[in-house]
């Protein structure tokens, strides 16, 4: 086994509306994140967005958004590499020789392209059907050894797994000759877990919380103001029980089970914990208190990001410092990709003519 050094990347699309699902199971989880001695990575993927189609001049506010909201949720740009996707060309040159081992039956497979395409699969960008591959070259670009994500995202990490392993195997002499041992990416771990690891729909407990999800009403964004906050949960679909005491009591109620964890989350605790103080209350009771709580945790983010996306020079300033030292691990991971594979590649001499 060739031990990797710890190394934690994840990334976010500019698409717009980041909500409380974003929130909980990725950007909050990756302040924590930096806790451990790890260099992290946090892109905003906007090689990724444009698989479906933007506005450019709305792309550009979403991209220095999302960039807003890491740091105002306390990602530290100084300790983490805060960058955007398209000023590292590494991932799209290390996404294309990805193409090559990747195999279409797994693709195929991909849940996500299927919801997102919809019925007219035809239609559909080729960037929408490669997603996952380029996903795996953000990753591996880095050889990062773990990656905190939402749940929805378990069956990309799987993929990104199978590309490492595959080359690993593909080029296994290769990776040898060259001095690497026996394995050149490290099969990455997939982060997936807390209390929010599937925020639902506050309309419908049995759809998950998104950005496309026609009715606004349906999920809590990170723009929203305390009373818009306040007006969300409480029109939050509920069923006419009270709470249980424990979480056996939330089976068969997405709804209850939904708020509960979302309670969870934000409070730093568990759905027993929660259960253990609110079982037996009603839900106008516990709505109270979860409206108290968003406002008390949301709204510092809230103002915070309205000041930095006040300032584009700043946030422009930060991905670009980010992006330089992104650079600076990934570009000698390409070049001793190019190796393996048996490019030819600029040496030093040819690269200072
Ligand atoms: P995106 O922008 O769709 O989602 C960003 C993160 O938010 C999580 N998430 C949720 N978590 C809990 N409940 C929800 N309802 C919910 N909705 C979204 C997602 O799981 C994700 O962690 N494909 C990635 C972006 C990406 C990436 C990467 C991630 C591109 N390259 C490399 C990790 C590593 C995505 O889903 O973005």
């Amino acid at each position: 086994m060739v031990a990797f050094k710890e190394l934690v990347f994840s990334g976010v699309q500019p698409t717009g509306n980041l909500h409380l699902g974003n929130y909980l199971g990725a950007i909050k989880r990756f302040v924590e994140m930096q806790a451990r001695p790890a260099q992290c990575l946090y892109c905003v993927v906007d090689l990724h967005a444009i698989t479906l189609w933007q506005d450019p001049e709305a792309l550009r506010g979403q991209i220095r958004e999302v960039t807003a909201a890491f740091l105002a949720a306390g990602i530290d740009p100084r300790t983490s590499i805060v960058f955007n996707q398209s000023q590292v060309p590494q991932h799209a040159e290390l996404a294309w020789i990805f193409n090559c081992v990747a195999r279409l039956g797994w693709l195929n497979r991909m849940t996500q392209f299927k919801d997102k395409a919809g019925k007219d699969r035809e239609n559909a960008s080729v960037g929408l059907y490669d997603y996952p591959v380029l996903m795996a070259a953000d990753i591996l670009a880095y050889r990062a050894t773990h990656v905190p994500v939402g749940e929805d995202q378990k069956q990309h990490l799987e993929l990104t797994r199978d590309i490492a392993q595959k080359f690993n195997t593909d080029f296994g002499s290769s990776i040898a000759a060259h001095g690497h041992g026996e394995a050149f990416f490290p099969v990455t771990e997939p982060l997936i877990g807390g209390p929010a690891a599937r925020v639902m729909s506050l309309r419908d407990g049995s759809k998950k919380m998104s950005k496309s999800d026609a009715s606004d009403n349906s999920r809590i964004n990170l723009t929203d103001d305390a009373d818009l906050i306040a007006q969300k949960v409480r029109k939050a679909k509920t069923d006419p029980d009270a709470l249980p005491s424990e979480t056996e009591g939330l089976k068969g109620r997405p709804e209850a089970d939904n708020l509960v964890g979302i309670f969870a989350a934000l409070s730093e605790t568990t759905r027993e914990a929660v259960l253990a103080e609110y079982g037996g209350a009603q839900f106008s009771a516990f709505k109270g208190a979860l409206v108290d709580l968003a406002v008390e945790k949301l709204a510092p983010i809230n103002a915070e990001m309205k000041r930095l996306t006040a300032d584009p020079g700043h946030i422009d300033a930060v991905l670009a410092d980010g992006a330089a030292r992104a650079e600076a691990i990934a570009a000698p991971t390409l070049d001793a990709v190019k190796d393996i594979v048996g490019f030819v590649r600029r040496g030093p001499r040819l690269a200072a003519v």
